[in-house]
């Protein structure tokens, strides 16, 4: 079988980090043709770093690497140091990278690959908010219905929101560009808080990267370590989100997930409920399917997966 092309759009963050860690240990599966950074959880010139730390600490560093929007498409960028610590990877002491980061803007890097690449081939794999995607489909508008699927970490139905009581953060930082994405056309399978706080890093779970005895299994358990102190505050539970890695094992393992094809709009006016996805899961509208909004995971399996093949970098 040969690998899915995949294009990695991200604001790293540990648990992007882990969702990177995961598409790298599994090349079999994912050919990761690039990854695209975006300001979010840090501005830019952090996420940037924190892709390229990840990658070294993997021992990839030929990972094409490319930094994309610096804000997003109409409001003033928001960022979460409070989840992530002030360099946005905080947790394990790791070198600073010395890979480069490529000359290429990240949106001119995903126009050119989706028009150069068979159409229908490359997923894009957003974990952050959606500016690059978004700019990519207003700059070249023939370039949606050449995309495979996007599947995305964003969004919330029964858990509604994690930084507002409305909204989850990356659609949250920028609705107009998620506006943009859920409604250009393309297959879309969304991983939403949803899902995400099923999928905990328990004190075994942690445990377990840790005993992998590598450099990525330390560097991983202390980082979920680091920022799962703010969800326990929070929400009292006994562990920390892992995010971002639901959309990289969903392409590797699919059936760890489960949920419904359904209609999802972005909330792009309201001050009171800015950025919330209002997904049609009772179908109660007529309004068309456009994305597959993800409502439960196998979490045991998921960390048997994400442990297995973490211990293989
Ligand atoms: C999302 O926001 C960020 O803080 C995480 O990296 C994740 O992508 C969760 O709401
Ligand atoms: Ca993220």
């Amino acid at each position: 079988m040969n690998a899915r092309k995949i294009i990695i759009d991200t604001d790293p963050g540990q648990d992007d980090a882990v969702a990177i860690l995961l598409a790298l240990a599994s090349p079999q599966e994912l050919e990761l043709l690039g990854i695209t950074c975006v300001a979010g959880n840090v501005p830019l010139p952090l996420t940037t770093r924190n892709a390229r730390i990840i990658c070294e600490l993997a021992g990839k560093p030929e990972t094409r690497i490319f930094a994309g929007c610096d804000a997003p498409l109409e409001r003033k960028l928001v960022t979460a140091e409070h989840v992530h610590g002030k360099t946005g990877l905080d947790g394990p002491v790791l070198p600073e990278p010395t890979m480069p980061l490529q000359a290429q803007h990240g949106v001119e890097f995903i126009i050119e690959t989706l028009r150069a690449e068979p159409s229908g081939t490359v997923t894009l794999c957003p974990l952050g908010p959606l500016t690059n995607i978004a700019s990519a489909l207003q700059k070249a508008p023939d370039i949606a219905p050449r995309i495979a699927e996007i599947v995305l970490m964003g969004g919330a139905y029964f858990e509604v929101g994690n930084i507002t009581p409305a909204a989850e953060f990356n659609i949250y930082v920028d609705p107009q560009a998620a506006d943009i994405v859920f409604k250009s056309g393309a297959p879309l399978t969304v991983m939403p808080l949803d899902v995400t706080h099923k999928a905990l890093v328990t004190q075994e779970r942690n445990d377990a990267f840790r005993a992998l005895g590598t450099p990525v299994g330390v560097a991983v358990a202390e980082m979920t370590e680091f920022f799962e102190r703010y969800d326990r505050e929070k929400y009292g539970s006994p562990g920390a989100p892992l995010h971002d890695p639901c959309v990289t094992a969903y392409l590797l393992q699919p059936d760890l997930f489960t949920g419904r094809h359904i209609n999802v709009a972005v909330e792009t006016h309201s001050e009171l409920t800015l950025g919330m996805t209002v997904a049609d899961w009772w179908r109660v509208t007529d309004r068309a399917p456009n994305a597959t909004f993800m409502g439960d995971i196998n979490a045991e399996g998921f960390f048997a997966l994400l442990t297995e093949r973490l211990a293989r970098l």
